[in-house]
């Protein structure tokens, strides 16, 4: 008999052989996934017989990672803020840095919100779900990544109060909004080749990079988010670590007026913060 912790011993040494860096810990989510628990309760079951039914799902996990695909879109979804979001090929996999994101939204008062390239929803839903008073509105480019974060807004009760809507930035959108939210692409093109093979090849490129120096949609949503900010509104925007001083001179250039960038847990800047002048 194969017991779920033989599962689970195989399964590493396959993807430590892969190449895998973070091999013990994709194998748990891989077998968790494969006999259909939570991770978090496969250690209670270790000694529970490895149905083999669970070892052709498995087999095709392993192999699926083995060839660098995203645990998340192995599984299909991601816990992000202690919510479980579906994802897919076309959406960005939800990032734990975002999350600061979502701390410093917390931190402000608002009733009408606004996701900018919304992906699966995460940002909004997870804001929606905080405030129950709150309603809102995802946006983004992508009809496939829209259609995902309806999706999500369904299976978390939230699709009374998300709406979503293609559009390009900030064009054809009418406010006012309390709070307006965006973690737009930002690698420059010249990064793309140096990523994990796991974002590179897997995630939509629509989704990391605007082309060019990266800073592309910070340029289009600094020109078009004005007139969409109530008069006490706040906009908070992820960027990329270095791009504090390139967005805080957009944001300005833009009229907007710029606080203090607020930095991730490991104290890198992550989120660029203005206000309308
Ligand atoms: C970095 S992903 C963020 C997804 C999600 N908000 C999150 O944080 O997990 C950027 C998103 O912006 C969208 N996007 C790219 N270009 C866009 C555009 N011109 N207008 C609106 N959204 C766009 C992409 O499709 C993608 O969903």
């Amino acid at each position: 008999m194969i017991t779920v912790a033989d599962a689970l011993r195989a399964a590493t040494a396959q993807l430590t052989q892969a190449g895998i860096a973070a091999a013990a810990g994709d194998a748990r989510h891989l077998v968790a996934h494969a006999i259909g628990l939570d991770p978090d309760r496969l250690t209670l079951h270790l000694t529970d017989r490895f149905d083999p039914s669970a070892q052709a799902r498995l087999q095709a996990a392993l192999a699926a990672r083995a060839g660098h695909q995203p645990v998340s879109q192995i599984i299909g979804s991601r816990l992000f803020w202690g919510r479980r979001f579906r994802v897919t090929r076309d959406v960005l996999d939800p990032r734990p840095e975002t999350e600061c994101l979502i701390a410093a939204a917390l931190a402000q008062p608002f009733a009408r919100v606004l996701d900018l390239g919304t992906g699966s929803g995460a940002i909004l839903l997870t804001l929606l779900a905080e405030r129950p008073a709150a309603s809102g509105l995802g946006t983004d480019i992508s009809a496939a990544a829209l259609a995902l974060a309806r999706a999500n807004a369904a299976a978390l009760g939230l699709a009374a109060r998300a709406r979503f809507a293609r559009a390009d930035w900030c064009a054809g959108l009418a406010g006012p909004f309390d709070l307006i939210v965006a973690n737009p692409p930002y690698i420059a093109a010249a990064e793309m080749a140096g990523l994990a093979p796991e974002v590179r090849d897997w995630e939509p490129h629509l989704a990391l990079t605007p082309g060019g120096d990266g800073l592309e949609a910070y340029r289009r949503i600094a020109a078009g988010v004005g007139p969409l900010l109530a008069p006490d509104g706040v906009l908070l925007l992820e960027i990329g670590p270095s791009q504090s001083a390139p967005v805080t001179a957009l944001l300005t250039a833009a009229d907007l007026r710029c606080g203090p960038t607020l930095p991730d847990l490991d104290g890198r800047d992550r989120v660029a913060v203005a206000r309308r002048s």
